[in-house]
């Protein structure tokens, strides 16, 4: 397209966005696509997903869930109101007005950025786009992304971006197991390669999300994220550090934190645990450590924070240890129940779980593991984890059949009277057990 177009490929955009004839792209349908697509669906937009894993393509198709929150009903009424479909073919990019780009951004080995998925899926559509789309990119990740490594490639097929294709930044807020809070009622940053591309993209969300806050660049809006993880990533490293110290002055550190937060300003609670788990608090922060090198800075409260969240699962085995001696027991040979293994409560989501690095860490010091998670019903196959495990039901008899419950998730769903009262040895992480109690070590 000629750039004296350009005005009317904008016009004609904004026109579909606002009268909702616009068909929207989502690449990739995990935690954040999926949530995104059915509440575009909702609204009354036609709406094709796009992802690289077969299952999922043909379990949406089917109208099927795989994730546990989301209703295969919601799944069926998108299919039904607004046509979608999932599919591994990304020609049909070129269909859509709207490509929103929610791939995983994880680290490497070396616990640097791996934007690998973010490429392949920019790859993947370049060849399909044309001018009069807007491309918005929802992964976090380090600042500089969206204009280093998009904008080339976009501009690279002879697309002109601003006038041709809008590009933005549009950080995702998903909270998985948060009842309080659905997609629209998050409020949503956006930034924009130029203004017009800000114009566009903020069209595009004012649809669904009630409250979208545009910001001056996509630096702005990639970093924005990375401040809310990182706030996140060093307050739970404080609280962890904290109970640390309070575990050595005899002090319940759960205690402290609950009459600290009767202050009604100027202190925000954060709870320790296990470690940090999930796909956003332990990795995203390491994505602003590896950028600030270029810049010749260093990340020192990342770094600190990370230190600590990281030791946590060991010093929790140490607690298991000595809870087990103090009673004449060896964690050698000794039978463990773990509770809970999502990473976080009321979530049926594994990744970076601390509960499975404590499984590993007692695995390795000879204890024989079970586990009860009522979101996770079979261990599921991980990239770098493998137990052959079904989750255990909670009778009287089966809990007071372990040498020790480790409690390391602290799900809603579980009947904490029937594990209190029948457990031998519960070892606490999540500071569920407050009141002082014969079987019951803080951790
Ligand atoms: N899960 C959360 O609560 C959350 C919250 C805020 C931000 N985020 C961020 O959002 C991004 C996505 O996270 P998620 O939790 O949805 O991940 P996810 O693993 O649940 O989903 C990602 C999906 O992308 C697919 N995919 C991978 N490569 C692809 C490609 N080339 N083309 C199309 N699809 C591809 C995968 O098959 C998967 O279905 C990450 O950057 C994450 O940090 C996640």
């Amino acid at each position: 397209m000629k750039l004296e177009n350009a005005p009317l490929a904008r016009e004609e955009l904004l026109r579909k966005l606002k009268d909702r004839s616009a068909t929207i792209g989502i690449l990739g349908l995990g935690y954040v696509g999926l949530p995104l697509a059915l509440r575009f669906a909702e609204v009354g937009y036609k709406v094709a997903g796009f992802d690289i894993d077969a299952g999922k393509v043909e379990a949406l198709n089917a109208g099927r869930s795989y994730i546990e929150h989301i209703k295969a009903e919601n799944i069926a009424a998108a299919r039904k109101r607004s046509r979608f479909e999932a599919t591994s073919d990304f020609s049909g990019a070129r269909g859509c007005d709207a490509l929103i780009i929610c791939v995983p951004t994880p680290l490497t080995l070396y616990r640097e950025p791996d934007l690998s998925f973010v490429i392949n899926t920019v790859e993947a559509i370049v060849p399909h786009l044309r001018p009069g789309q807007v491309v918005s990119l929802e992964s976090t990740t380090y600042p500089g992304t969206t204009d280093e490594e998009l904008r080339p490639r976009i501009e690279a097929a002879g697309l002109k971006v601003g006038a041709d294709v809008f590009l933005c930044f549009s950080p995702e807020r998903e909270d998985p197991g948060n009842p309080q809070y659905a997609t629209s009622t998050i409020p949503k940053v956006c930034g924009g390669t130029t203004p017009a591309c800000l114009q566009v993209g903020l069209a595009l969300y004012e649809q669904v999300i009630n409250r979208v806050v545009p910001v001056g660049s996509t630096r702005v809006a990639e970093m924005t994220k990375l401040l809310e993880n990182i706030h996140r990533a060093v307050n739970i490293g404080l609280v962890n550090e904290m109970k640390l110290i309070c575990d050595r002055m005899g002090i319940d550190v759960h205690e402290v934190i609950q009459a600290a937060s009767t202050k009604p300003f100027g202190f925000v609670p954060y709870w320790p645990g296990p470690g940090l788990g999930g796909h956003c608090i332990p990795i995203d922060p390491f994505y602003l450590t590896w950028k600030a090198r270029q810049y010749g800075m260093h990340t020192r409260f990342i770094e600190l924070a990370g230190e600590i969240n990281r030791a946590m699962p060991e010093w929790v085995i140490g607690k298991v240890m000595e809870a087990l001696n103090d009673r004449g027991r060896a964690l050698k040979g000794s039978r463990v129940l773990v509770l809970g293994i999502a990473y976080k409560k009321n979530v049926d989501d594994m990744r970076e779980s601390p509960a499975v690095e404590l499984m590993e860490l007692l695995v390795r010091c000879g204890a024989q593991v079970a586990y009860s998670d009522p979101h996770v019903p079979v261990f599921p196959p991980m990239r770098q984890h493998h137990f052959d495990l079904k989750s255990v039901p909670l009778t009287p008899e089966g809990i007071a059949s372990y040498d020790l419950v480790l409690l390391a998730t602290n799900h809603d769903a579980f009947d904490y009277g029937l594990i209190g009262k029948h457990a031998r040895l519960i070892v606490d992480t999540r500071g569920v057990y407050l009141k002082p109690a014969a079987n019951v070590v803080k951790a």
